[in-house]
């Protein structure tokens, strides 16, 4: 698909159909992961694939933003291995393990796939809950599926500002 196409279609699907998602859009999911730029190409994303009943039992018994969907991709970065800018002193884990979803979240919609990213959780209950290691943060997940009939954007995302509220050329 156009990319222009999928960025004035795609909005954040909410409800799922009982259906699974086929093991080689997944592999396309992660394909899409692997390609996506990180800082000093250090790619500290760990993405956890949560398709089994146990897995989707315990991440929705984590968030109320697992939805029914029966994927949920858990974001993560490696701590260990992100980059540092020595001159704001930042670490890249944050923006990387954004732009390795937002990678995702545009293939999916690509592949006739929904997805939500989703911010509303825990960490400390996901570590618990996944037996996380230390030095994985989990920042973003992503509930994935079809799209149920009645799917459709709620108002906030027809909610744009204007180009010039937040663009400014000198
Ligand atoms: C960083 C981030 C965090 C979000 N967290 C949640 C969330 O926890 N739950 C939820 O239902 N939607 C969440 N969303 C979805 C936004 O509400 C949605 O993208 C926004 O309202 C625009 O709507 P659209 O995606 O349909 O265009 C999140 C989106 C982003 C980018």
């Amino acid at each position: 698909m156009e990319l222009n196409k999928i960025f004035e279609e795609r909005f954040s699907v909410r409800s799922f159909k009982d259906a699974p998602v086929e093991e080689e859009k997944i592999q396309e999911l992660l394909k899409a992961a692997q390609l996506a730029p990180t800082a000093h190409n250090n790619q500290p994303q760990r993405i956890f694939v949560l398709k089994s009943g146990e897995s989707i039992e315990k991440i929705r018994a984590c968030t109320k933003c697992a939805f029914n969907a029966p994927l949920v991709l858990m974001i993560c970065a490696n701590t260990d291995e992100v980059w540092h800018n020595r001159f704001s002193g930042a670490v890249s884990s944050e923006t990387d393990a954004a732009i390795v979803t937002t990678y995702m979240m545009l293939k999916a919609w690509d592949m006739g796939l929904g997805s939500c990213w989703v911010h509303y959780f825990d960490p400390v209950k996901l570590h618990e809950a996944f037996d996380l290691p230390e030095n994985l943060t989990p920042y973003n997940l992503l509930p994935l599926g079809y799209a149920a009939d009645d799917a459709a954007p709620i108002p906030m995302h027809f909610e744009n500002k204007a180009i010039e509220e937040f663009t400014t050329v000198l």
